[in-house]
C-alpha cells in the first residue's frame, strides 16, 4: 500500500477524542471503584431491595438482626444491626467478609462505626483470614457507647504483614455482657487514590489513568434512570456526610450505597484531569411500560431539579445550591462544560416521541437560558447521514453503537458523511458479540453476549475509532461501556477492566489495551491521504500535531498475507526516525481472563525505530489483526 500524507489540510481533532463513560453496573461502583470494603455497612434497603443482614455472620452465640431504632443513626440510614446474646459470658460479634474477599497489605485502613446501646466495654476490631482465622491486624477500642445516642467510634488497624489471599474478613467483637447493642455505618477503606477520604480504589484508578482519555461520562448509562419502582439517580441524596446518604435502587438489580456520589465523581475528574460529561436524567424510567414517561407538568420539577444540580456545580458560592457546594468543602466551582440530557431515551417508541415532543426541549431552553455555554447533549438521534441534523433536538447528540466485529468494520465510514453542526459524542461502544457467518449483522439482544472481548473485537472497535477519528471535526469524543466488571458480581459482557478483591487480579481487556495505544497518540488534526488502494483490509487515519510530526494509525482485518506499507509524509526526508508501535494477539479469538486466580494477557506490543528511506519513505509491514500507531 502506497499512501503520502500531507501535512495540512484536514479535520481539527477533538481534544476529547477518548474517554469513559461510569455508572454502577457490575458492582464497578459499590464493590468496585469506591473502595469502601465494608458490603451492606448501613443497612440500607428499598422497595425494591430491602434492607438484609447479607453478607454479616453472627461471632459468637451473637444474635444478629435488624432493627429500627427509636433513636435512628439519621433520618437517611434509619435500619441498624442488633447484636445480643442470651449468655453474659465469652465474646460476641459480627464479621463482614467484605466484597467478596479483603485485599489485606501493610498499610494503613481507616474505619469507623456507629454504636448504640449500654456499653462500658471494648470493642475489638481485626482483620483476619476467613481459611485459617489468622489475624493480621487487631486493635482495642475503648467503647463510647450510649443508649440514648449514636456514638461514632473511629479506629486505625495497619497489618504487618500482607495477606496471602484475599479471604480475608472484618471482625467487630465485644463482650457478651453488653447484652445488646446495635450497630450502623461500619466503614473500612485502604489507602485510597490521591489519599482521598471516601475515594477509590488506588489500582483501579491507575488502569483508568492509563488509557489516557480526557472525558468522563457520569453517572450513566441506565443507571440514572431507575426502573419499574420509579427512583432515578437523584444527586442530591448522594452528597454531604455517608449518615446522610440513604442509598437508592440501582436499575442493575442491587442497592446502590450513593458513598460513590457526586461530589467523589466530580473529584475523579480533577484527580485523573478530565473533563466531566454529566448526564441528568429526562424523565424516562425504565420498565417497557407506557406509565413510565413523565408527562410535562410531572416533568417540572425535574427540570428544577436539574437546574439545581447544575447551580450546586457552577454556581457562585452565594447562590443557594453553590452555598451547599461551599458548605461540603467547594468554595470554587467544579469545570463543566458538558451536559447530557437523559440516557437512550429512544428505547421504547413512546420514549422516542415524548423526547422529541417535549421532554429534551424543556430541559434544553431551560438550561440554556441559565447556562448558555454549556453544550447540551440530546441521548436520542444519529447526526451521520448527510447533512444530517435533527431539527426537534437541536444540539449535540449521543451516539451508542454495541455490534459485532464485521459490522464495527463496516462502519468505518459511519462518521464521514456527519454534521459537523451538531456533534456526536460515542458515548457508548463495544464489541458485544462474534460474527454471524458471512453476514454483516447487528447485536442480538435476546443471544448471548461475549464472555470477554476476543482480539477480533478489539480490532473492529480501533477500525470503528479510526473512523471516528477522521472525523473529529464530527465527534465530541467515544467511549467504551461498560468501563468495569466485578468477577464475583456482574449483568454484563464484556468490560473494559475486571477485577476481583485482589488488585493483583485486575484484568484489562484487550480493548483496554487497543484505547491505551490509540488515546495516548492523539495529534491535533488529521491529514489528507493519497494512496492506490482501498481501504480493506488496512484502515488507517493520519495527523499531526505540530509541524513534522505526524502520526499514522492502521489496523488490519480478515487479511490473508502480510500487509506492505509505505509511506511518505509531506517534508520529511531521508533517515528522519518513527516510532512504530504494534499490538496484535496469538489469534482473533484470544482473550484476557484470569484462570485460576490468574491474570493472563495476551496482548503484545513490540516497538521498534524506523528510519525513513529514500525519498523519505517508511516501509514496514503489519500482519493480520495488527493494530498500529507510527509517530515521526
Ligand atoms: O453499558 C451498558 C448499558 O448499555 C448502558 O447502561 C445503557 O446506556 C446501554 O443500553
Amino acid at each position: 500500500i502506497n499512501l503520502n500524507v500531507s501535512a495540512t489540510g484536514g479535520n481539527a481533532s477533538s481534544p476529547l477524542t477518548y474517554g469513559l463513560m461510569f455508572e454502577d453496573i457490575n458492582h464497578s461502583g459499590d464493590g468496585g471503584i469506591y473502595a469502601e470494603l465494608i458490603q451492606n455497612r448501613a443497612f440500607q434497603g428499598s422497595l425494591e431491595y430491602p434492607s438484609t443482614l447479607t453478607p454479616w455472620v453472627s461471632i459468637g452465640d451473637a444474635i444478629l438482626t435488624l432493627q429500627n431504632t427509636s433513636v435512628p443513626l439519621s433520618k437517611s440510614l434509619p435500619t441498624s444491626i442488633n447484636v445480643a446474646s442470651n449468655s453474659t459470658n465469652g465474646t460476641i460479634g459480627l464479621l463482614n467478609p467484605g466484597w467478596w474477599g479483603i485485599d489485606v497489605k501493610p498499610q494503613k485502613y481507616t474505619g469507623s462505626f456507629w454504636a448504640l446501646g449500654s456499653y462500658k466495654g471494648k470493642f475489638t476490631v481485626k482483620l483476619q483470614s476467613d481459611l485459617t482465622d489468622e489475624v493480621f491486624a487487631s486493635l482495642d477500642i475503648p467503647s463510647s457507647a450510649t443508649p440514648e445516642k449514636w456514638t461514632e467510634h473511629k479506629f486505625e488497624l495497619e497489618p504487618r504483614i500482607a495477606a496471602p489471599n484475599s479471604n480475608n474478613t472484618f471482625v467487630l467483637e465485644f463482650d457478651s455482657k453488653a447484652g445488646s447493642l446495635n450497630f450502623n455505618l461500619i466503614s473500612l477503606f485502604p489507602p485510597t487514590y490521591n489519599n482521598r477520604p471516601n475515594g477509590n480504589r488506588p489500582d483501579l484508578m491507575e488502569a483508568l489513568k492509563d488509557l489516557g482519555g480526557s472525558f468522563y461520562r457520569i453517572p450513566g448509562g441506565n443507571n440514572i434512570e431507575g426502573d419499574a419502582y420509579h427512583h432515578p439517580w437523584l444527586w442530591n441524596e448522594t452528597i454531604g456526610p455517608l449518615t446522610e446518604r440513604p442509598g437508592r435502587p440501582g436499575t442493575w438489580g442491587y442497592q446502590n450505597t450513593d458513598g460513590l456520589g457526586l461530589v467523589e465523581y466530580l473529584n475523579w475528574c480533577t484527580d485523573i484531569s478530565v473533563t466531566p460529561i454529566l448526564a441528568v436524567w429526562s424523565g424516562m424510567y425504565l420498565g417497557n411500560e407506557v406509565d413510565h414517561i413523565l408527562t410535562a407538568s410531572e416533568l417540572e420539577p425535574w427540570v428544577q431539579y436539574a437546574l439545581d444540580e447544575l447551580e450546586f456545580i457552577l454556581g457562585p458560592s452565594h447562590s443557594t445550591h453553590g452555598a451547599l457546594r461551599a458548605q461540603l468543602g467547594h468554595p470554587e466551582p467544579w469545570e463543566l462544560k458538558y451536559v447530557e440530557i437523559g440516557n437512550e431515551d429512544d428505547l421504547y417508541d413512546n420514549g422516542a416521541e415524548t423526547y422529541s415532543a417535549y421532554r429534551f426541549s424543556m430541559f434544553y431552553e431551560a438550561i440554556s437560558a441559565s447556562y448558555p455555554d454549556l453544550i447540551l447533549i440530546s441521548s436520542t438521534g444519529d447526526y451521520t447521514a448527510v447533512g444530517g441534523s435533527n431539527t426537534s433536538n437541536p444540539s449535540a447528540t449521543d451516539y451508542h453503537t454495541y455490534s459485532r466485529p464485521d459490522y464495527f468494520v463496516s462502519q468505518f465510514g459511519h462518521f464521514d458523511n456527519a454534521s459537523r453542526e451538531y456533534k456526536s459524542l460515542i458515548g457508548e461502544y463495544a464489541c458485544v458479540q462474534g460474527n454471524v457467518y458471512n453476514q454483516v449483522v447487528g447485536v442480538d439482544w435476546d443471544a448471548p453476549k461475549l464472555p470477554w472481548n476476543p482480539w477480533v473485537g478489539s480490532v473492529s472497535e480501533a477500525i470503528f475509532s479510526l473512523g471516528a477519528e477522521r472525523n473529529g471535526d464530527a465527534i465530541i469524543g467515544m467511549s467504551y461501556a461498560p468501563g468495569f466488571q466485578n468477577l464475583n458480581s456482574y449483568e454484563w459482557t464484556p468490560n473494559l477492566i475486571a477485577f476481583t478483591a485482589d488488585p493483583s487480579q485486575t484484568i484489562k481487556s484487550t480493548s483496554h489495551h487497543v484505547i491505551e495505544l490509540l488515546s495516548n497518540n492523539r495529534y491535533n488534526a488529521t491529514v489528507p491521504v493519497t494512496t492506490d488502494s482501498d481501504y480493506g483490509p488496512a484502515y488507517w487515519v493520519a495527523g499531526v500535531s505540530e509541524p513534522g510530526h505526524y502520526t499514522f494509525k492502521a489496523a488490519i482485518y480478515n487479511s490473508t498475507s502480510t500487509v506492505p506499507f509505505s509511506i511518505s509524509f509531506e517534508g520529511l526526508s531521508e533517515g528522519v526516525k518513527g516510532t512504530l508501535s504494534v499490538l496484535n494477539a496469538p489469534d482473533g479469538l484470544s482473550s484476557n481472563t484470569l484462570e485460576n486466580g490468574v491474570v493472563s494477557d495476551v496482548v503484545r506490543k513490540t516497538v521498534t525505530t524506523l528510519a525513513a528511506g529514500s525519498g523519505g519513505v517508511f516501509q514496514f509491514e503489519l500482519d493480520n489483526y495488527d493494530v498500529a500507531v507510527l509517530t515521526t
